[in-house]
């Protein structure tokens, strides 16, 4: 049985017989593009009207166009419509649906375009949508952290660096480094919306168009800021997609980092945190185990963010302008890195709104390490005026004598103290409590419960 089929309807003029199977299933887009249907759909609609507000096609073809792509809309959200592979992408399966339903008035849409800014344009919209999707899945994030915050500001912890206890700090100081990771990230996304925001419809197949458009028109009438000004980058560029993928990893990054520390802080070995059952999964062999399934996927996804952005910049690097069809393969990648991304920011939001921090735990962990070691060194500083290189080399001495004893700091007797060094007075051991060492770190961006406070509050009125 032959498999020639018949030529491409769409455009199909000069071709004698259609598409070979093969080239036929790497050449469809429709599976993946249909997601940009509803944009799609949008952008026609605004082309239409310019089309017949500049007096290209008539007002009536307009219309009849303009209520044929709303019923094609509808039939597509109520499941009903019909893609197919033969008609490639969304584009030509929107069209072809078009002309099925209103004749030859639809055959007059594609005037002075093409699919090159068309899919430029859907894209772009689609992408926008999204990063208007991240900004307030960020900020639901966010305010999950703030309450957090806000009810452990004064629960001491242990600082780490190194994964060594350095310093106490406050539960509070440690949720609200998260909130400026994630403020940033909100930041970078609303500084790329502003970038992109170029409306490519009008630049056609790349040279523009002698048909006298208004490019104002469209993109106005699609909330953008301005025509893109140049049609041949119009057509090429995919820095918004590119945008959107670096700061999606970025991001994906620092819930990765967060993800790692909630798997580390519920083992048996640190209870630092308590996580919730539901968003926690058991053991089909262990019957006491309850595992942070939902932080460690977290902590994966950005793998396959990452891997979408090193895709696309791949597929863009030396591609020269214009369009290739090489650029089909940028939604793929941002379509499964911005699943991937909200559902992170759902499970992580929801895992912060549920979790406890425990707080005995917490404090004892916070005391031990001789976390309270730099208190001491400035209290030497502060209160017998000695250089900080000294303080330090006594504190050493004095945390010594503690490790050699099998004690903390605040363990020392005073005569051991002064054994170290004579001047040292029983006021020494007001600052090594950890409560007092956290609340003495008033300085601006400190961990201090004070200005955790400010910090939350400020935070408040930003996305309150
Ligand atoms: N499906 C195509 C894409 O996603 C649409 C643009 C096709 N343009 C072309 N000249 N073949 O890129």
């Amino acid at each position: 049985m032959s498999d020639k089929k018949q030529s491409n309807a769409m455009w199909g003029g000069r071709f004698a017989s259609g598409p070979d199977a093969i080239m036929e299933a790497i050449n469809a887009s429709i599976d993946f593009d249909q997601r940009m249907a509803r944009q799609d759909i949008e952008g026609s609609r605004a082309h239409a009207a310019m089309l017949a507000q500049q007096g290209i096609i008539t007002d009536s073809d307009a219309l009849a166009i303009r209520e044929g792509l709303l019923t094609v809309l509808s039939e597509i959200d109520a499941g009903e419509f019909e893609f197919s592979k033969a008609l490639e992408d969304i584009h030509m399966n929107v069209e072809s649906r078009l002309k099925d339903l209103i004749g030859e008035p639809a055959g007059r849409l594609h005037t002075g375009r093409s699919r090159n800014d068309q899919v430029a344009l859907d894209f772009k919209l689609w992408v926008r949508d999204q990063m208007d999707a991240v900004v307030v899945g960020l900020e639901a994030l966010m305010k999950a952290l703030l309450v957090q915050a806000e009810a452990g500001a004064d629960v001491v912890m242990p600082g780490f660096t190194h994964l060594q206890v350095a310093q106490p700090v406050t539960w509070g100081h440690h949720m609200m480094a998260y909130v400026e990771m994630f403020a940033r990230d909100r930041s970078r996304m609303q500084d790329a919306r502003v970038r992109m925001n170029e409306s490519p419809l009008g630049a056609a197949a790349l040279a523009g168009t002698g048909f006298p458009i208004d490019r104002d028109m469209t993109a106005s009438a699609l909330g953008f800021d301005r025509p893109s000004a140049n049609s041949l980058d119009a057509v090429s560029d995919r820095d918004f997609a590119l945008e959107f993928l670096s700061t999606s990893s970025i991001c994906a990054t620092h819930l990765s980092r967060f993800a790692e520390e909630l798997v580390i802080w519920s083992s048996a070995q640190f209870k630092f945190v308590t996580l919730s059952d539901r968003f926690s999964t058991g053991s089909s062999i262990m019957p006491q185990k309850k595992n942070p399934d939902a932080a460690e996927l977290i902590r994966a996804k950005v793998g396959r963010i990452n891997g979408s952005l090193v895709a696309l910049l791949t597929i863009m690097k030396g591609l020269p302008l214009a369009y290739s069809k090489d650029m089909q393969e940028d939604k793929e990648q941002v379509f499964d890195a911005a699943d991937s991304l909200m559902l992170a920011l759902a499970a992580m939001t929801g895992m912060v709104g549920d979790m406890a921090p425990n707080k005995d735990s917490l404090e004892v962990a916070a005391a031990t390490g001789f976390s309270t070691a730099t208190d001491l060194a400035d209290w030497l500083v502060r209160e017998l005026g000695m250089p900080f290189r000294d303080a330090h080399h006594v504190t050493g001495a004095l945390v010594k004598m503690a490790e050699d004893g099998g004690v903390d700091l605040p363990d020392l007797t005073l005569a051991q103290m002064q054994s170290v060094c004579a001047d040292i007075t029983d006021g020494v051991f007001g600052v090594l409590g950890v409560h007092n060492s956290v609340a003495s770190r008033l300085s601006y961006g400190g961990t201090a419960p004070k200005r955790v406070l400010e910090q939350v509050a400020r935070w408040n009125k930003e996305i309150g």
